[in-house]
């Protein structure tokens, strides 16, 4: 008889099968006993924490900005819809613009909304700007949030105060971004699609060239990088002109950290960036 690797699995895996699938909103992953859940809590809690002292904040995230963001995201109509910022990028927004309490934050690569709806909550009394080319897939519009239609690069919006934000998740290049953000005098920027050479291929439009690239000096003028993508072959290649001195105006980069083994939600391609004063 032909080998059968589920009956050879269901006799000796010790997890069972309890019955049908359970709906769940789609940050919840998993549910653990409540003993356990708030061991994880601490780990979580610990790891962000940690996070933020090594970028240079306070580290003064509670367990109650924690049950703020769950809170929030369960009223988020575009949380997991595709093409949105991923699950634990938007815990991490939420978290790090509630350490800074930006009074003006801009978002650019708006979509769905999922990010801006992170963003609200987590400083609701913050001036927020939202650029996009298109709003067309706006699930919903929030209230006190200055939608523009156009290109921020185009736009005079300035930072007001020292922890005032930029948000990038617009695919355009995240170098050219981070200067712009250093004219208008913006101190914290966060870049999303910003991927190292081995994560590439993960995108039709990565941000290039990405803080990755400008991380280490591993990319060199004329660098060439090909890959496929849903049965194309693209091609990137790294000019310096195109990192717009970039990296002259960096203070400190910083990559998010996976939290996948905690929540269960995706990661995505963030860096968190400080720009010099
Ligand atoms: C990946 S989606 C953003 C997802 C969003 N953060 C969310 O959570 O729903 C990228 C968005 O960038 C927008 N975009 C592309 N080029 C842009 C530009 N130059 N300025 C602003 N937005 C741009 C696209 O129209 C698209 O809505």
């Amino acid at each position: 008889m032909a080998y059968n690797m589920f009956t050879a699995l269901n006799a000796t895996n010790l997890v069972q099968d309890i019955g049908l699938a359970v709906p769940e909103p789609a940050f919840i992953k998993y549910r653990a006993n409540s003993a356990l859940h708030a061991r994880v809590m601490d780990e979580l809690l610990t790891y962000v924490r940690n996070f933020m002292t090594e970028i240079g904040l306070p580290g003064t995230t509670s367990i109650n900005d924690v049950e703020d963001y769950f809170r929030a995201m369960a009223r988020n109509r575009a949380f997991g819809a595709p093409g949105t910022t991923p699950g634990n990028s938007t815990f991490l927004l939420f978290l790090l613009a509630r350490e800074l309490q930006p009074k003006v934050i801009v978002e650019s690569g708006v979509w769905a909304g999922s990010s801006l709806f992170t963003f609200r909550h987590a400083v609701p009394e913050a001036k927020l700007f939202a650029f996009d080319l298109d709003f067309g897939a706006l699930l919903s519009r929030l209230e006190n949030v200055d939608y523009r239609q156009h290109d921020w690069g185009t736009d005079d919006v300035r930072a007001k105060g020292p922890s005032d934000l930029c948000f990038f998740d617009d695919h355009t290049n995240n170098c050219r971004r981070v200067w712009q953000s250093y004219e208008r005098g913006f101190k914290h920027v966060i870049c999303d699609d910003s991927p190292d050479i081995g994560e590439i291929p993960d995108f039709r439009y990565p941000a290039v060239p990405s803080i990755s690239m400008i991380e280490n000096d591993r990319w060199v003028e004329g660098d060439t990088v090909e890959w496929n993508w849903h049965g194309r072959r693209l091609r990137y290649v790294f000019r310096d002109e195109d990192t717009f001195g970039a990296k002259t105006v960096i203070k400190s980069l910083h990559r998010f950290p996976s939290l996948k083994r905690l929540t269960g939600m995706e990661d995505g391609y963030h860096y968190y960036v400080r720009l010099k004063d």
